[in-house]
């Protein structure tokens, strides 16, 4: 095989349906990064079901350097797949980050040695239903989204001919708060009150989720992101016709008892404002109350 080199980092949700995707063209040579061997990945997508072979690297130092990273860990678990970067990267090589919420490249560039970093929005939504099977199911108009730029052709190019449809936008900051706005009401009080989407119903959570999101879109507004003037309401809007038995992954992490991606999305929030001297006080409380369950959780065993 002699296509482009290609190493997918997290077999996740959307590690395996980013994996499964790639592997469906000839002209990508993939390798999955993972905790555990898995040879076969079952792909299953609208009523089709595939078994798709895959080549699993368990251990960071049997890897090699590639064209392409597509890095699918939650955002907390960056630091500990640093050793895959090290192995995986040179400076010829592109990271693109399939993660929710902001700063991609500060969170990824220090253990990338000198590769490029590219941030992609998902859309798309992958469930994992066992560590060898996933599903794709498509939310809206793109499965991912990355900014205008050089390897954004590139990267769409990797995509092409498999189910994920790769958008490009020179608005990519406000795309970025806008998926933001959603996850820093939908992620903390589903996790909080251990509720699904359903929660969002009762007038008082929607009282509160504007309060997170007003504070949440004038830091957006601060950060270059074009925010209607009804943006807040518009969010709570949209979110309240999504389906009320959904969960979200915060929602389903804390409920499993593992770490929490709460620093990457309302405190990305607070750090902005920080930046530009803008007060989150709820913002703030979300992040410091599921600081504190994501902390227990990471002592657990
Ligand atoms: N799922 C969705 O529909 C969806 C939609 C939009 C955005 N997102 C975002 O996409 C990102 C990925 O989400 P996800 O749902 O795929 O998460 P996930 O299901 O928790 O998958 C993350 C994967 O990363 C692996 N991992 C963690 N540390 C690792 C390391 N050091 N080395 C190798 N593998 C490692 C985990 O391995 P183990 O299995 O061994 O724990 C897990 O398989 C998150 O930022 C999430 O917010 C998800």
């Amino acid at each position: 095989m002699t296509g482009r080199k290609i190493a997918v980092v997290g077999l996740g949700g959307i590690g395996g349906v980013a994996a499964a995707c790639l592997s469906l063209s000839p002209d990508n040579d993939v390798t999955v990064c993972a905790r555990r061997r898995i040879d076969t990945l079952t792909f299953d997508h609208h009523e089709e079901s595939k078994r798709i072979p895959l080549k699993t690297l368990t251990e960071p130092s049997r890897a090699e350097p590639v064209d392409w990273v597509i890095l699918c860990t939650k955002a907390q678990d960056v630091a500990s797949a640093a050793s895959w970067l090290e192995r995986l990267c040179t400076p010829k090589t592109t990271v693109a980050v399939l993660q929710n919420g902001i700063a991609h490249e500060e969170r990824v560039a220090p253990h990338a040695k000198g590769a490029t970093v590219v941030p992609a929005i998902v859309y798309y939504n992958g469930e994992r239903f066992a560590p060898d099977h996933v599903r794709l199911r498509h939310i809206r108009g793109h499965d991912l989204l990355v900014p205008a730029g050089a390897q954004a052709e590139a990267f769409a190019a990797l995509f092409e001919g498999t189910p994920i449809d790769v958008g490009i936008s020179a608005e990519f900051i406000t795309y970025q708060w806008r998926k933001l706005l959603v996850n820093v009401i939908a992620n903390p009080i589903t996790a909080l009150t251990r509720q699904r989407l359903g929660v969002f119903q009762r007038e008082d959570i929607q009282q509160l989720s504007l309060g997170i999101l007003d504070e949440a879109v004038a830091v957006g507004r601060a950060e270059g992101a074009q925010l209607a003037g009804n943006e807040a309401e518009m969010i709570l809007e949209t979110f309240l016709a999504y389906p009320p038995e959904a969960g979200t992954s915060m929602y389903f992490d804390c409920l499993a008892g593992r770490p929490l991606e709460i620093e990457a999305l309302n405190g990305a929030v607070v750090a902005a404002g920080l930046r530009h001297g803008l007060a989150t006080p709820l913002n703030t409380a979300m992040l410091t109350l599921l600081k504190t369950v994501s902390d227990a959780n990471a002592k657990t065993p």
